[in-house]
């Protein structure tokens, strides 16, 4: 029976009981992080813990464990023998159960704690041959920097992606790319790398940082700039960016090929500089 974490305890999955009038259930009221498991350690941990308690503060939600969220995850792990595998951990925070009102409960009541991990393979063949994605006005509320469970835009648009046989589904806002409904997107233009700028628009993500940095470090001329729809047609290169899918090079993008269909060379420089920064961590 798989082992999960709930209200500071560790206990099997078909005891937890959640009340109906949790306000995640009621108003989609919490945040979530999603942090990867490396057969040994977690991804930028740190970042992750700085983002959770950003999106926390930000909602207004006194969670006093966030300082713990690295040992519920190993935990997690552990409990579930996923030590020697690649695996993720998942866990949202909600304001808590209370009667429903558009008013924060008062006096506060405690929040809901939920984390689980789990097993997973990753995408080695998408990141090999690159994905192709739609474009798609940006249908989102003007907060995409916390990381809230209110997902609803952003999953009815991944399925109309998927349904499409697209990846990945790219939003547009007047007219600037921001980033996509689970992932940040990149795009090499005369040799320039350019990404969203960390804004209200698009969520702060922990690979979309490392990958800046790694570019930075390679001496890579990065820019964090929006990219106009329209100049798509000067796009050589484009990847998306998240936990999961790591870096996955875009082929396509809105009915346009890139680069004749095959991920370019900025891309793989920044997948093999990734890579080698886990294997370097591995190694420790
Ligand atoms: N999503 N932008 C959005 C809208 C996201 O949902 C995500 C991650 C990212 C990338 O963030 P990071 O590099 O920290 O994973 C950007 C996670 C994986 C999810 O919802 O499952």
């Amino acid at each position: 029976m798989e082992t999960v974490f709930f209200n500071g305890k560790f206990l099997p999955k078909n005891e937890i009981c959640i009340s109906p009038d949790d306000r995640g259930f009621l108003f989609a009221d919490g945040i979530y992080e999603v942090v990867r498991w490396y057969e040994g350690f977690f991804y930028d941990m740190s970042g992750h813990i700085t983002r959770l308690k950003r999106s926390l503060r930000e909602l207004r939600i006194n969670w006093p464990d966030s300082d713990s969220f690295s040992s519920i995850a190993l935990e997690l792990i552990k409990r579930n023998n996923l030590d020697n595998q690649p695996a993720m951990i998942y866990l949202q925070v909600t304001r808590g159960a209370s009667k429903r009102s558009h008013s924060f409960p008062s006096p506060e009541v405690t929040p809901t704690a939920y984390a689980y991990a789990w097993g997973f393979t990753p995408e080695k063949s998408l990141q090999e041959s690159g994905i192709k994605v739609m474009l798609k006005e940006d249908i989102r509320w003007s907060r995409c920097d916390i990381k809230s469970v209110a997902l609803l835009p952003n999953t009815i648009s991944f399925q109309e992606a998927s349904e499409n046989g697209l990846k990945e589904c790219i939003f547009v806002r007047n007219g600037f790319i921001t980033e996509g409904s689970h992932s940040n997107i990149f795009f090499v233009i005369e040799g320039t790398l350019f990404t969203h700028p960390e804004s209200n628009h698009v969520l702060s993500g922990i690979t979309r940082k490392n990958i800046l940095r790694i570019a930075n470090e390679a001496g890579i001329k990065v820019r964090e700039e929006a990219v106009q729809e329209n100049r798509i047609r000067f796009v050589k290169e484009a990847f998306i960016t998240n936990t999961s899918a790591e870096v996955t090079p875009v082929i396509e993008i809105g009915g346009n090929t890139l680069n004749d269909g095959v991920p370019g060379q900025v891309t793989r420089i920044i997948q093999d500089k990734f890579d080698n920064e886990i294997k370097a961590l591995k190694g420790k």
